[in-house]
Formats: structure tokens, sequence, C-alpha cells
């Protein structure tokens, strides 16, 4: 054995329950009692949860929008993301008009070859089919391990938005070739007439960036994914769901037997729309942006009942100097916000506090994801899946700030959360790549998680 994980509590979905772990060459080899320590490095996790890693899988990393770069390369990005316990980071390559998916891709698989420190896949963005090319490419791009693509209905000036016929040839083509895709479901134009009249108003602080997008515009969005979603047969995956009427819409599409997952954020869960009234509202613009309380409450009902499939972050972080240039036109701040250290512990401490279970906390991080987006060696403790474990200490006290954090941003919105219980180990595939509030990884550890489609 390499590595044994003893006298630790172990969370899967569905069961909790004390066992030792034994790893060999980065998978787990054996779960039981008793193993022979003889050369093993042995963690004593009595007292602790030992659970899966968490699948991040909605982050923004070194991704030029909003007239500059996130925060976060790919080496600070999947740092953060091994301190927080998360060992697979989904990043979203945005394809440009004219170019190629494929290339985009191995552009990425380069950087992230040395630089990233935990395991990775990506989504691709498609904004522009190129005369049909990019149709024909995504069978390729499913061959390698790309099995899911995403779409946005916004960001038209940025160039990044599909129109309905875009998204509906997208939804066909990867119904025929075992791929998902996912959307960013807001409505354009009725943005784009808020703003139109919030600026002529002189209307500009942070709190129209949430009245331009409001629940309404959001929840067209959601419903008119569905709509194409369900009758081209396609299946559907809605990232970052933040509104009651949507969610409700995609409940009713799976209760009537369609294959639509819903995606929802921390930010959502945590924050609602009056965080835009504060000093430093324009920290908080990420689109869609943080709703009403009502919506807030249907999300943790339907994490409860099943109607949200997975958390994931949408980290995409902006310095605060970036931030500022919308201090008095919040149509000038780079929308995002940072989230990928925090997912874990967060919904941990929410479970721990017993708003939900740990086992569900499991299901929504790392089972469920890892299922969705077909990562067949993540996602559960299982012999000979990876060996990414994370081990939890649910007395450990912690508050975030941002000087502890692990990324390149110098503020969060999560500054002064408190919360109780949280991570004290990372293995990725076996390494110890986080302890006790130190990253102690190396960039390059991380490898690409070639996927399996659907088919
Ligand atoms: O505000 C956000 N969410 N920024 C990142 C891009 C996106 O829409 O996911
Ligand atoms: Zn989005
Ligand atoms: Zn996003």
């Amino acid at each position: 054995m390499d590595l044994i994980i003893k006298n630790g509590t172990i969370i899967s979905p569905t069961e909790t329950y004390q066992a030792d772990i034994a790893v060999i060459d980065g998978k787990i080899a054996a779960i039981g009692k008793g193993f022979p320590e003889d050369g093993a490095t042995v963690v004593d996790a009595k007292a602790k949860l030992v659970l899966p890693g968490a699948l991040d899988v909605h982050t923004h990393l070194a991704m030029p929008f909003g007239g500059t770069v996130s925060a976060d390369s790919y080496l600070s990005g999947t740092r953060a993301a091994a301190c927080g316990g998360v060992t697979t980071v989904f990043d979203y390559p945005v394809q440009r008009k004219g170019m190629s998916i494929l290339g985009l891709i191995n552009e990425k698989k380069n950087i992230c070859e040395s630089e990233a420190c935990v395991d990775y896949a990506f989504h691709c963005c498609i904004t522009d089919l190129n005369d049909g090319e990019i149709l024909a490419e995504m069978e390729k791009a499913v061959e390698e391990g790309i099995t899911s693509f995403k779409c946005f209905f916004v960001y038209k000036k940025e160039g990044m938005m599909v129109d309905d016929a875009t998204f509906a040839r997208l939804l066909l083509r990867a119904k025929e070739i075992g791929a998902l895709i996912n959307i960013h479901a807001e409505n354009p134009d009725l943005i784009d007439l808020n703003i139109e009249q919030f600026k002529k108003a002189g209307k500009t602080s942070p709190w129209y960036h949430y009245l331009s997008r409001p629940e309404y515009v959001e929840a067209e969005g959601d419903k008119r994914a569905i709509h194409w979603a369900k009758n081209l047969e396609a299946p559907l995956y809605i990232v970052h769901m933040a509104d009651k009427e949507g969610l409700e819409a995609a409940m009713e599409a799976k209760k009537e037997g369609h294959e639509v997952y819903v995606e929802t954020c921390p930010q959502y869960l945590e924050f609602t729309s009056e965080v835009y009234k504060r000093e430093d509202g324009r920290n908080f613009v990420c689109s869609p942006p943080m709703k009403g309380q009502e919506s807030q409450d249907a999300l943790w009902k339907a994490i409860k009942t099943g109607g949200i499939d997975t958390i994931a972050t949408d980290h995409c972080p902006f310095q605060s100097y970036e931030k500022d240039w919308g201090k008095d036109d919040f149509t000038k701040i780079p929308n995002g916000c940072a989230g990928i250290e925090n997912m874990y512990p967060y919904m941990l401490a929410a479970a721990n506090a017993g708003k939900l279970s740990f086992n569900k906390v499991v299901e929504l991080c790392s089972s469920n994801p890892a299922k969705i987006f077909g990562c067949a060696q993540k996602g559960s403790l299982t012999v000979g899946k990876d060996a990414d474990i994370v081990i939890y200490d649910p007395e450990k006290d912690f508050t975030v700030t941002v000087s502890t954090m692990h990324s390149d941003y110098d503020h969060t919105i999560w500054e002064g959360k408190q919360l109780h219980g949280y991570p004290v180990m990372t293995f990725s595939r076996g390494k110890l790549v986080y302890q006790d509030g130190e990253f102690v990884g190396e960039p390059g550890w991380g490898k690409f998680v070639k996927r399996v489609g659907r088919k």
C-alpha cells in the first residue's frame, strides 16, 4: 500500500460508515479494515469525515472577458481548488468567431500541462458554427474526451451570444454524438432594453445590474432553453440557475421525463439581490445576478427535493481595480465572482449545521457532476477509482479572508464568512496537495480528464 487512511467516517451519497481506505498507484485499492501498514503513509482520520474530492464543473480561468482577463490563471485557480477540496476543475474556454474548437482546447491543454495542480477537463463554449465546420469538429472533440459544450443566450456585444437556430442545431448535434449542451439562460434583448432605460434615467449603481436582469429575464431564458430541449428531445444542462420561475420550469420538465439537469452556485444560496445595495455592491456583480429571497428559498428547497442536480461555482474573479471601473456605471463592471475554494467548505458547513446531509453534499458536488459529465474515474470513494480524497474536520472553525485563500484575486465576496467544519487534507490521485491551510502540491501534477460520451 502507498497510503492508508484509517479510522475515518466515509461519506457516500447514500451511506455513512466507518472504514479504512488503502491506496496504490493513485487508485483506491481497497476499503475495509486491518490493512498492513508497512511502508505506507498512514493518515489517522479519527473523528474526521472522509469524502470524495469535489468536481467544480463551472469555472472561467484566465478568461478574456469584460475588457480584461479573469484573475485566476490555470495555476492559481487549480491551486485554490485543491485547498478547497476540489480535485477536478472544469474550465470553459470560449471559441471566438472563425476559431476551431480542437485548436482552442489543445492550446488550453498545453497550458494546463505545466500549470494545473489538480485534474482538469473542458467544456467548450461555442459562439459560431463556422458554416457548419464546428458541427463536424464536435464529434472529434467528443472522441478526445470533450463531451459537453456551452452556449450563451447573452453577451451579445461581446460576440458570445448564440441565436435560437444555432442553439437548436447544437442541441440536435449533441444528441446525435452523445454530448451535452450547457446553457447560460437569460434574455439578451430585455437586458439591453432595461440597461438603455436605466442609463437614460441616470440609474447606474450596481442595484440596476440586478434590476436590468431580474427574475423574469432569467426565467424567459430558462423556459426557452427547456422548450427547445424538450421539443428536440435533446438533453440539456442549465448552468448557474438563480431564479424560482425557471427552476420550477426545469423541475416540471424533469417530472415529465425530460433529461434536464440543473446547476446552482453557492453565491445564490448565500446572498440575495440586497447585496447590490451595499457600498461594495459592484464586487457581487455576476450574471445572472443574485435574486430575491423567494428564489433563494426555492433553490434550497429544490436541493432537498432533487430539483437541483449539481453545485458548481462559476468562479470568475476580477481584481478590485477592475470592479471599480463600474463604480459609477454598473455596465462597466466585469461580471463574475470568486468561489472555487469556498464551494465544498460552504456546502459542508451547511451540512454540519443540519441544513442538508453530508451525503447530499457529496452527491451535488462530486458524484452527480462526475456522472452527468462522464468522469468515470471520479466522484466516489470506490475501489478502482482515482484516490481523490478530502479529509474534513467537522470541529474546525474557519473564517474566510482573502489573505488565507490560495487564488490570485485581491478581494472575495466570501470575506468574513464563518464556517464550522473545514477540510484539513486533500489528496489528488493519492498525492497530498493540501494540508491545514497550506497548498503542498505542485503545478503540472494535474492531468487531463478524458471523459466518456453518452453513447
Ligand atoms: O458573471 C459571470 N457569471 N461571469 C462569467 C461568465 C458566465 O456568464 O458564466
Ligand atoms: Zn454564465
Ligand atoms: Zn460561467
